[in-house]
């Protein structure tokens, strides 16, 4: 989406992503930092690269009140647009950009939510988003998925620091950011550039020594 027509002195930059209530940013390539890991799996969730195979779950996710408002989710399902964003999730890591996973039950193989991780512009700095359908929330999948991806991307050489932006009323995202080890540094307001404006958020790192059982 072009941010052009957004708002009056507006940079059009000339590729644009918003993700889980992300800031609108310029993507940051970084490539060979973040390889694709060989999958994550707790027994309950497994993560795995998204295949074309996928398009249900993308038409589930297209329906979601709030997912496409925050993601490059399509807001009107085609098959033709569910192939160009499982295409754009690949993209992600052939350019550099950072991987996007997708959650899938581990029984079923069957994908219901996305985990993606994306460089911030400071070095060893990786934003972290997610999304799980509605159909397959409140079973603990977005946290276990969250708590699988975590210690692997800190173990990274270059990364250093994994860190989500969320908005204060989003209380399902925050008690996932806490269930997984990561800590609010505080509130960062008018941060968030919506289309419905500016919007305040909480800053959620979690960094190499944090254990999950200390931020709980
Ligand atoms: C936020 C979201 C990812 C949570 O996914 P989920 O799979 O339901 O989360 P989990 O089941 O892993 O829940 C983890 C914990 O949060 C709690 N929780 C989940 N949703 C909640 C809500 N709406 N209100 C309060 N608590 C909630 C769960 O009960 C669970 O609690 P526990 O740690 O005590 O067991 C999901 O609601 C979603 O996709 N929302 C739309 C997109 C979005 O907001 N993405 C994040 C943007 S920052």
């Amino acid at each position: 989406m072009s941010v052009a027509g957004r708002g009056q002195g507006k940079v059009a930059w000339p590729v644009t992503r918003r993700f889980c209530n992300d800031v609108v940013v310029d993507p940051i390539y970084r490539p060979g930092v973040i390889p694709d890991p060989a999958e994550l799996s707790d027994g309950q969730v497994l993560l795995r690269t998204w295949s074309q195979d996928d398009l249900g779950c993308i038409e589930a996710a297209s329906r979601d009140p709030v997912i496409p408002g925050g993601t490059t989710v399509p807001s009107l399902f085609s098959e033709e647009a569910g192939r160009a964003f499982v295409a754009r999730q690949w993209g992600r890591s052939t350019s550099g950009e950072g991987l996007s996973l997708a959650i899938t039950e581990a029984e079923t193989g069957i994908a219901v939510g996305l985990m993606v991780l994306l460089h911030r512009q400071q070095p060893g700095v990786v934003g972290v988003g997610y999304w799980m359908l509605a159909s397959r929330r409140r079973r603990g999948f977005t946290r276990r998925a969250l708590s699988l991806l975590s210690p692997w991307a800190l173990g990274l050489p270059a990364v250093a620091r994994l860190e989500a932006l969320v908005e204060p009323w989003n209380n399902g995202s925050v008690r996932v950011l806490e269930g997984a080890g990561f800590r609010c540094e505080g509130l960062l307001r008018a941060y968030l550039d919506l289309d419905t404006g500016c919007a305040d958020a909480l800053l959620y790192p979690r960094l190499r020594d944090d254990t999950e059982d200390a931020a709980r």
